[in-house]
């Protein structure tokens, strides 16, 4: 497969780069550093620098490189600074976007894969949260996410590029090469793993007043290999003539923030200090994933669902790269 990958600097788009590589394919990055990292880039991959507003160079990746798939992860992504910055979100997230898919439809495209996300899902009847759930965006970035959803439902009807959603639920953990860093650090497992590194004095739990066991809000962490790997099973699938779909991506088990703060303290031998804090607006009580769909049709399965592996990688990779990409 030749596979474009937006966002390929960034923290899941690296590790599927890194994922692709190490199955064989070849891989042509796209990615303006803005949140992204040069040395987060797979060797192996062609890496061009480049801005998805920027309608012309996205035409000139798409047909200088005629990939024959997209994973398009290049986004901004925070729930919580997209209630604040609204217009950032949907200008950018779906114009950019639009450029993407008007390229890809040009140049004959056959398979994209979209970074969605589980803020599609902000008043679910069910948990675990099905496909056939209604989508309630949380905010505008969940809002940018359906809108690129419903595009992606017109590109493949009116010219048969198919595609597939994956809407990713809390992604976390580590390769041995690549983790997470990001400029403010916002997520809940790696800000742990920066206090038991010395750099933070504390963790603040954003509330302990929900309708959890424990107070705090459960969320189901997802290991970044596995997401990267539903990628490439996608990928696979849309190529070989497969329909078009839509998947929730999660392990189909919650986590409370008290239980991840306690399973850093057993990973790190750190006593990890915490204190409670005021909620976090927009955080809903418990999201956790059905991922039954994707199981079923292209047959993944989790590796990495037991939540001490997925911080125990997350930790080794904070351990060897104590700074993050800059150092
Ligand atoms: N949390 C804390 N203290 C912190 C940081 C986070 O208590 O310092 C809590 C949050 O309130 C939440 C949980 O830890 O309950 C996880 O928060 P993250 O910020 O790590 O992740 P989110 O659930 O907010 O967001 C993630 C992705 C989004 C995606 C969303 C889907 O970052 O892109 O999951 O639910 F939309």
């Amino acid at each position: 497969m030749k596979i474009l990958v937006t966002g390929g600097a960034g923290y899941i788009g690296s590790i599927a780069v890194e994922r692709l590589i190490k199955a064989g394919e070849e891989v042509v990055v796209f990615d303006n550093l803005y949140q992204g990292h040069r040395d987060a880039v797979h060797p192996a991959a062609t890496f061009i620098q480049g801005d998805l507003a920027d309608k012309d160079a996205v035409e000139t990746a798409v047909a200088t490189h005629r990939p024959e798939g997209i994973m398009h992860f290049a986004s901004y992504t925070l729930v919580g600074e997209s209630m604040e910055k609204p217009f950032l979100y949907l200008r950018d997230n779906i114009v950019n976007g639009l450029n993407l898919l008007e390229s890809a439809v040009k140049h004959g495209v056959r398979g994209f894969i979209l970074s969605s996300t589980a803020n599609l899902f902000d008043d679910p009847a069910k948990m675990p949260i099905e496909e056939n759930e209604r989508i309630v965006p949380g905010s505008p970035y969940g809002e940018s996410k359906n809108i690129m959803e419903r595009y992606l439902h017109w590109m493949d009807r009116l010219y048969g590029m198919r595609y597939t959603c994956l809407r990713y639920f809390n992604a976390c953990g580590a390769t041995e090469e690549r983790g997470e860093d990001h400029d403010p650090e916002t997520h809940l497992i790696p800000l742990v793993l920066q206090v038991a590194l010395g750099q933070r004095e504390k963790i603040t739990i954003f509330g302990d007043d929900y309708q959890t066991p424990d107070g705090s809000c459960v969320r189901d962490y997802i290991h970044v290999i596995d997401l990267a790997e539903a990628h490439i099973l996608a990928m696979r699938t849309l190529l070989a003539g497969g329909p078009s779909g839509k998947y929730n991506l999660g392990n189909g088990r919650g986590y409370s923030v008290k239980e991840v703060i306690q399973t850093a303290r057993t990973v790190t031998g750190h006593p990890i200090p915490m204190v409670v804090g005021a909620r976090r607006p927009g955080d809903p009580d418990v999201l956790i994933a059905s991922s039954e769909s994707i199981n079923h049709d292209l047959g993944w399965q989790p590796h990495y669902p037991d939540l001490r592996t997925i911080i125990e990688t997350a930790w080794n990779w904070h351990l060897a790269h104590p700074d993050g990409y800059t150092a």
